[in-house]
């Protein structure tokens, strides 16, 4: 063959092939682990330690318990010692997923089916970040009096940050509620919920504009993907890829946990200097220009910054401040009734059960994360959501939940916002049950004098 027909046929493939990862996790298996004695408890903690397995459950090597049920991914290439050490050690095992490729490509491929240019922007899909950026274009060209794009910042990569600002033309001062999504790359649902919450406010809006109050004093400014050159590091090196892709000095390792990366008692706690960790906080507060652009964006505006939401998974969780520190912020008790408020809202929906309370009480402790970052800053109400699920599928959350799941975050985040609305406009609210209060009235009043009572 023609080296140029060669070039044309490859170059001709190259679009169906962009979404497909490197292999990373081919023949990678998750197995149930029950471990009965301290040894077989021993034996494989210095397995995680040594990089030999990745555990999923529990949540920390210590927390490894004789009896207790234990789930991992092994490595390929591990597979075969570890499972020949298991039996020799009669720790007894199950095989949960057979090959967590498999399920990977699985939602690549449907993206891939999907990739015409010209159909509809689909919400109950994960979607390349050459669609998010698209699908931001057109929100802005289809709700022209609404919606705007602004420029937030620009990643390592030096990729644009945007962020959609949802408005109402109106004189009055306009307060803020912020929502970003994908700090973490791998959190593949979290942008899929931006989006979706960005159309239900349009779509809300849209179906009868007087009824929406909200959009009169608030304003939503909504950041669908932070971590914008890890989210697509995610689709195209490694779907499990948790941080940004910044280099560090003295190390072959690379990439912050941006959300380790906030000024808020900077890498004392649940955090690490190490690159190579995946909780590494960088070289100090704010050195990745995507916090840089996220914080000094919020420190500008922090007079007018009622709420601050940021979307994460898994867990099932709506967490408070801190993560750094057991206390909790001085509005502690209010946050926690209207996040409770919130999790009762969501479990109306599909009946999933969310738990409430600060990350150091309920998840773990960490410190830099932007939540408690605004909380020290003293945005009233700070929250971090994790998203389903609880722990079966992690991170790689299958596509046929992406509906259920937006929808009972919907519902919960329009909790908060109710009742933070009520409480900055009690007057507009008031307002409104005046309007109610006289239409009765005038009711009442015409029965009685055509003698009705
Ligand atoms: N979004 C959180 C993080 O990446 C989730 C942690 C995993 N959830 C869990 N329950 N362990 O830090
Ligand atoms: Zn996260």
């Amino acid at each position: 063959m023609q080296w140029w027909i060669r070039c044309v046929s490859v170059l001709g493939i190259l679009p169906l092939i962009t979404h497909s990862f490197q292999a990373q996790y081919n023949g990678d298996q998750v197995l149930r682990l029950m471990p009965t004695d301290s040894e077989q408890v021993d034996y494989l903690r210095q397995l995680v330690e040594n990089e030999r397995i990745d555990l999923w459950k529990p949540e920390f090597p210590e927390a490894i318990q004789p009896r207790g049920e234990v789930h991992a991914r092994i490595p390929a290439s591990a597979l075969g010692t570890v499972k020949g050490e298991l039996k020799e050690r009669a720790l007894q095992y199950s095989v949960l997923i057979q090959n967590i490729q498999e399920l990977l490509d699985k939602q690549i491929e449907s993206e891939g089916e999907q990739s015409l240019s010209t159909r509809a922007h689909s919400y109950t899909k994960y979607h390349p970040m050459e669609e998010i950026y698209q699908w931001m274009e057109e929100m802005k060209e289809n709700y022209k009096e609404l919606v705007t794009q602004h420029l937030l910042g620009i990643t390592y990569e030096k990729r644009p940050m945007y962020y959609l600002k949802i408005s109402r033309k109106s004189d009055k001062p306009k307060k803020i509620i912020w929502m970003d999504c994908g700090i973490h790359a791998r959190e593949w649902i979290a942008p899929a919920f931006c989006q979706w919450f960005v159309r239900e406010v349009l779509e809300t809006y849209i179906a009868d504009p007087k009824t929406d109050q909200f959009l009169q004093h608030i304003d939503f400014y909504i950041l669908p993907v932070l971590n914008i050159d890890g989210y697509i590091y995610s689709w195209t090196k490694d779907r499990l890829w948790r941080k940004s892709v910044s280099p560090c000095v003295n190390s072959t390792c690379f990439g912050t946990d941006l959300n380790r990366n906030f000024d808020a008692n900077w890498c004392s706690i649940g955090a690490s200097r190490n690159c190579c960790s995946n909780i590494h906080c960088g070289s100090a507060p704010e050195s990745e220009p995507e916090t840089l652009a996220v914080a000094g964006f919020i420190r500008k505006h922090q007079r007018d910054l009622l709420c601050y939401l940021t979307i994460h998974s898994y867990g099932q969780l709506i967490l408070t401040p801190y993560g750094y520190t057991n206390a909790t912020a001085s509005n502690h008790e209010e946050m926690m009734r209207v996040g409770e408020k919130a999790a009762n809202a969501l479990e109306q929906k599909h009946g999933t059960k969310f738990k409430v309370g600060p990350s150091s009480w309920i998840l773990y402790y960490s410190s830099g994360s932007s939540r408690d970052w605004a909380g020290d800053l003293q945005i009233d109400f700070s929250y971090t959501f994790e998203l389903r699920d609880n722990g079966t599928y992690k991170f790689i959350l299958p596509e046929n939940q992406i509906q259920a799941t937006c929808e009972e975050t919907t519902a919960a985040v329009t909790t908060i916002v109710q009742y933070i609305y009520d409480k900055h406009f009690p007057n507009s609210a008031l307002a409104v049950a005046a309007l109610w209060f006289s239409v009765l009235a005038s009711c009442l009043l015409s029965m009685f004098s055509a003698n009705l009572l």
